[in-house]
């Protein structure tokens, strides 16, 4: 089919990538003119294992293209996917709809044949049915342009993966012929298998907010047992692996650590309280701003242990000094295999030891160049080595693979003093502590 993606982000250019691999035709659009000129040339504006090879490989064969007009896609497009960016308001807790809005209103003054217009943007519940009255009320084509709401579940760092091979495709529609057409269009994950839930626009939309603050929750659940296991003597690892083989439970989303962050989860709990407030029932959703509360929490307790690592334990409600002091910080990504430092955790953990006074040197694989940009203030080092060079503690914070390859041997020398925090808890702290490290980790004894 030939399909339009409307906004050319994460969940854009990877839905026009896969798009195009599943053998459409495929026209994004892109207002931003530097971002379009690199994707024009196949070249992703992030890091996305994949992707650049995805795209490439279907921007040199003319099956996907990229444009500015509105009027280009209309005439262009059976199916426009709306997926650009729903961010948190800049003054309050709810969803910034201004990029939705925009791509409905700059579209549907040109859609004057009977076409599809389908949501993939995370959106306040009420959203997709105000939208299909404004498609009605705007487009020429009245009526017989339909909406449906097709929420995605797509991971950063597992974009394409996700993409081409979902858990499931949610389809929230109020007119049968929507729903027709987008069984043909996703007819080969379904024949392979894929479950589909076919439900209305309110359910659709409901699907994927409430699928992140599950997920945010389980984090949070697991945070606040660290806690606990940390006041106790206990050991959430060994916790969260014997609760996890409860199938009703499971072990995934249950990594004790500095807690969640990103473009996705942390936004979406707010907008769904907010708008939980909103629709009168506020108290229903009371428990999201624990688990917001929660994960915050944990970013003030590392800067917390680090200032005990680093100054010993000072009293009570007293703050140890960290002038003079140097941390490395290995990750400022919001999680590995990405380059996104959207509401990063372990940037906002070496923010807040550089305010405190300490020389915080960062080394992240592919996340130097988003993070300086956000914090120019922090140093920033070529590798995790040399990020140690002089450091009285090294902060793990960001779960890459590469780090869990250096051992004590790589940094004895480097370091002024052999003390670790594993913030991500995947470092073998008894190797560490073996070779007279100071090792430790968040709900860990
Ligand atoms: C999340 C959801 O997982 C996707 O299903 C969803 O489509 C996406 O948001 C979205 O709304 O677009 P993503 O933001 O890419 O995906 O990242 P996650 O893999 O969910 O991780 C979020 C954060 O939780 C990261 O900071 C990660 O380090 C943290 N995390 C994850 C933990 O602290 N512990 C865990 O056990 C798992």
């Amino acid at each position: 089919m030939r399909i339009t993606v409307i906004g050319c982000g994460y969940l854009g250019t990877t839905h026009a990538a896969a798009m195009a691999e599943l053998g459409h035709e495929v026209l994004g659009l892109e207002k931003d003119p530097a971002k379009r000129a690199l994707l024009a040339d196949g070249r992703v504006p992030f890091y996305e294992p994949g992707l650049g090879e995805l795209l490439a490989r279907h921007v040199a064969s003319g099956q996907l293209r990229f444009s500015e007009s509105y009027a280009e896609a209309a005439a262009f497009g059976e199916i426009h996917f709306l997926c650009v960016g729903t961010p948190q308001q800049a003054a309050g807790l709810g969803a910034d709809l201004a990029q939705v809005d925009g791509a409905i209103e700059g579209l549907a003054p040109h859609l004057d044949r009977p076409t599809l217009v389908v949501g993939k943007s995370t959106v306040p519940v009420g959203t997709a049915q105000r939208l299909s009255e404004t498609l009605t009320e705007l487009a020429p084509g009245g009526a017989e342009v339909l909406l449906a709401w097709n929420p995605e579940f797509l991971r950063e760092g597992y974009a394409v993966e996700d993409t081409v091979h979902p858990d499931r495709i949610v389809l929230g529609v109020t007119d049968p012929r929507a729903e027709t057409l987008l069984r043909g269009f996703y007819g080969p994950m379904i024949d392979a298998g894929t479950p589909v839930v076919v439900t209305d626009y309110a359910t659709a939309e409901l699907v994927k907010v409430a699928a992140n603050a599950f997920l945010a929750t389980k984090i949070s659940f697991i945070n606040a047992m660290a806690e606990v296991c940390e006041a106790t003597d206990a050991d959430v690892l060994d916790l969260a692996d014997a609760i996890g083989y409860d199938v009703r439970i499971g072990r995934r989303f249950l990594n004790a650590g500095i807690g969640f962050g990103g473009g996705c989860l942390p936004k979406d709990i707010r907008a769904f309280v907010h708008r939980a407030g909103e629709l009168g029932v506020e108290d229903a959703m009371t428990f999201l701003r624990h688990v917001d509360d929660v994960n915050l929490r944990m970013r003030e307790r590392v800067v917390q242990v680090a200032q005990a690592m680093i100054a010993g334990p000072t009293a009570a409600g007293g703050e140890a000094s960290l002038v003079g002091s140097r941390i490395a910080v290995w990750g400022a990504a919001f999680k590995p295999d990405s380059d996104d430092v959207r509401d990063s955790p372990a940037l906002s953990v070496a923010g807040q030891l550089h305010l405190r006074g300490a020389e915080v040197v960062v080394y992240d694989p592919q996340a130097s160049g988003t993070a300086q940009s956000a914090f120019p203030t922090l140093t920033y080092a070529d590798s995790a080595v040399e990020a140690c060079h002089g450091a009285d503690l090294v902060l793990h914070l960001t779960e890459w693979r590469e780090f869990r390859e250096i051992g004590p041997a790589d940094l004895d020398v480097v370091v002024r003093r052999r003390q670790i925090f594993d913030g991500r808890n995947c470092l073998d702290l008894d190797a560490w502590r073996a070779a007279g490290w100071t090792a430790r980790a968040v709900g860990r004894r």
